[in-house]
């Protein structure tokens, strides 16, 4: 089985490596090729060369400043090149990137089945997250194998009436990750810190402007209200992004802006955090695994399970909002305590080894 992983920006890495690794491991019945868009340049290769992945093909997209649109069109046009001139028997793509609307279309004009990993995901608002929701719903129309990480993933294909049998709850590869990483290289213990920190991270399209504006203002008044607390932001390189945090993070000693970290010391940091404030995807999935209290810097969520485990708190986008819903995890412990308990509603680290026994059901079907 001649197998194409198509993949371009961080999240991608963190969540197709593992499945790239499992299917390597199979032996000779699984040809596994990875191929970079490069909608992401420089985050994308340290997540993989931990699973020690070489991208066998790279497309070299990434402009400075780049929009969505222009960028789907040159992702369709080289996929349309690439696979015009190779005939995978499957392409697997990963959640909502423009990396993956545009592969998964240029492989069903090709004609060539798509795997749909992070399958089911919804808000039922088209314009948030943007353009997300968006593709996600064309690459449910695309693919053929429906991977959903939770049974309300599942059901919302179901609903929208994918077939039940191309459909496989497989939990969501990020906990493989995750799980191979504080196996690995487990937080350092024993340490009473004098600070609590915080964990921020910010870059969502459809927060651009008042609510990133307010997210970032916030982190003012939560430094101010508490001596004992700083704030850790790593900062996504998008121009927009670095453009907000440069005008409204407030300047202040326990305010720290850094570079965007490698993944294992992102997760060492929020390991040892006291709390998360996010509007990132995966960052939500990872916290309650790592039993984290999530601040979820969105209007609504796809990911209702981090609400319903209990770690993750939606709050409006409102300065004075954010900073009392913070202010209400660093004063009452009982609410910490209820909210740091480690949950796996994105499943405990096998998504992988589901995946690939799933792909291996469907070649049989086929034959193969
Ligand atoms: C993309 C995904 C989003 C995902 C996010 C993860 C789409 C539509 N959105 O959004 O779902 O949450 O990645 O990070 O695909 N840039 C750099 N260096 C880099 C990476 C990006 O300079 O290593 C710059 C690009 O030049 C571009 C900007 O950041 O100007 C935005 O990148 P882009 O991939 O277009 O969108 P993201 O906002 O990162
Ligand atoms: N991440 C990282 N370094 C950072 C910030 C995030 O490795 O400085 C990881 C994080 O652990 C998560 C992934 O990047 O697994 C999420 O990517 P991002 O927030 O860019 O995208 P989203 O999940 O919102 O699509």
């Amino acid at each position: 089985m001649n197998l194409l992983f198509v993949l371009g920006t961080r999240p991608e890495a963190v969540k197709v490596a593992p499945v790239i690794a499992a299917f390597r491991a199979q032996g000779a019945w699984a040809n596994v090729q990875t191929l970079l868009t490069d909608q992401h340049r420089d985050m994308v290769e340290p997540i993989l060369r931990l699973f020690d992945i070489t991208p066998d093909i790279r497309l070299n997209l990434m402009r400075k400043g780049q929009r969505p649109l222009p960028l789907a069109a040159r992702v369709m046009a080289e996929m349309d090149r690439v696979l015009s001139a190779m005939s995978p028997d499957l392409v697997v793509v990963q959640g909502d990137t423009t990396s993956a609307m545009g592969a998964a279309m240029a492989a069903f004009h090709h004609k060539i089945p798509v795997a749909h990993i992070e399958a089911g995901l919804r808000t039922d608002d088209r314009y948030s997250p943007f353009p997300e929701e968006m593709n996600r719903r064309i690459i449910t129309q695309l693919a053929t194998l429906h991977f959903a990480a939770t049974n309300a993933n599942r059901d919302r294909l179901l609903a929208e009436n994918v077939p039940a049998p191309s459909i496989a709850v497989t939990g969501n590869p990020v906990i493989d990750t995750l799980q191979r990483i504080t196996s690995t290289r487990p937080p350092a213990a024993g340490t009473a810190p004098s600070r609590r920190t915080i964990l921020l991270t910010t870059h969502r399209r459809e927060n651009f402007g008042t609510p990133q504006a307010n997210i970032l203002k916030s982190v003012g008044l939560i430094v101010e209200r508490f001596a004992d607390v700083e704030v850790v932001v790593p900062v996504h390189p998008n121009p927009e992004v670095r453009r907000a945090v440069r005008q409204h993070l407030p300047s202040h000693p326990r305010i720290h802006q850094i570079a965007p970290l490698n993944y294992p010391e992102f997760i060492q940091l929020m390991a040892r955090a006291f709390l998360v404030m996010t509007d990132s995807g995966g960052v939500q999935e990872e916290a309650p695994a790592l039993g984290k209290p999530v601040i979820v810097l969105r209007t609504e969520t796809e990911r209702e399970e981090v609400v319903e485990s209990g770690n993750g708190m939606m709050v409006p986008l409102e300065s004075e909002a954010i900073a009392s819903a913070v202010a209400g995890l660093l004063t009452d412990a009982k609410l910490y305590r209820r909210m740091s308990r480690k949950a796996f509603p994105f499943g405990k680290g096998n998504a992988a080894a589901k995946i690939v026994r799933e792909v291996k059901k469907w070649a049989k079907g086929l034959g193969g």
